[in-house]
């Protein structure tokens, strides 16, 4: 079985198996979406099982949902859990301050919003995503469906007074139709290959009628679990300034890796 993963889908797992020991009994827990977000909520879901954790999750997809209730973890709303101990999320990339650019998935909305309403975001990923500076990875912004090409126009217009090094966008597809987040808006992909001040360019395209947000998470992020491919995890905490490291032995566990969707 462990043949089959890649490194990166290794270090995508040891990171997501360390970040689900800061789950306790009891918490109210945001629940991320994507690969490394799906290896953490099977972990999860195998420490309910085995180790009887009881906590609730309010997941940031309905795919991260399903696979949720699938696994055994109780899922509450937002709205039910109103504050959350702690949100453990994938990301497309961070930084040296863990300032992120999330939406690879098409969910960072919720994603957005779930953090903010953590008393701490940890961050999971492979050391694949750690960048310089943001914005190699299109940045996502959702936008309503109405109007979305002259938001489109305003949004490329606007980023020529940007810091940035690209002002073309896509708008994302999911085959021959345009993707439809879980709130039935669209994303655009902007394609700016390096965001100078990602501070700024947050606010401003936030700003723009038609769009609802952008995939910047700025100050959002505390920790960030960061994977390597041969079981290394390396955890960086912003707020305490500290860089701690450890190492997981890969075992193949067959309910673990069995029929992994995501
Ligand atoms: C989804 C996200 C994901 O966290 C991000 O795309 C990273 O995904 P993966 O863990 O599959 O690399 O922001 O909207």
């Amino acid at each position: 079985m462990t043949g089959e993963l890649s490194p990166i889908d290794k270090a995508k797992f040891v990171a997501a198996k360390r970040a689900a020991d800061y789950v306790e009994d009891g918490m109210r827990v945001g629940l991320g979406t994507g690969s490394t977000a799906a290896w953490l909520v099977r972990c999860l879901g195998e420490r309910v099982r085995e180790d009887g954790l009881r906590f609730k999750g309010v997941p940031t997809s309905t795919r991260t949902a399903e696979l949720a209730r699938d696994v055994g973890i109780e899922v509450i709303s937002l709205d039910e859990a109103r504050w959350l101990d702690i949100t453990i999320d994938g990301a497309d990339e961070f930084d040296g301050d863990l300032n992120l650019i999330k939406g690879g998935g098409g969910a960072l909305l919720q994603e957005k919003i779930v953090a903010t309403a953590s008393d701490r975001m940890v961050v999971i990923a492979d050391i694949g995503k750690e960048v310089e500076t943001l914005g190699a990875f299109p940045l996502p912004v959702e936008v309503i469906p109405f109007g979305w090409q002259t938001t489109q126009a305003l949004i490329e217009e606007t980023l020529i007074s940007m810091d940035v090094m690209g002002r073309h966008s896509s708008l994302r597809m999911n085959g021959e139709a345009p993707f439809v987040t879980d709130e039935g808006n669209h994303i655009l992909d902007l394609h700016l290959h390096r965001i100078g001040n990602a501070r700024q360019l947050a606010l401003v395209i936030n700003q723009m009628p038609g769009v609802v947000e952008n995939g910047l998470f700025i100050d959002i992020c505390d920790t960030v679990v960061v994977g390597y491919g041969d079981g290394r995890v390396e955890i960086r905490d912003i707020n305490e300034g500290t860089v701690e490291t450890d190492r997981l032995d890969f075992v193949e566990d067959d309910n673990l890796f069995r029929d992994l969707a995501d």
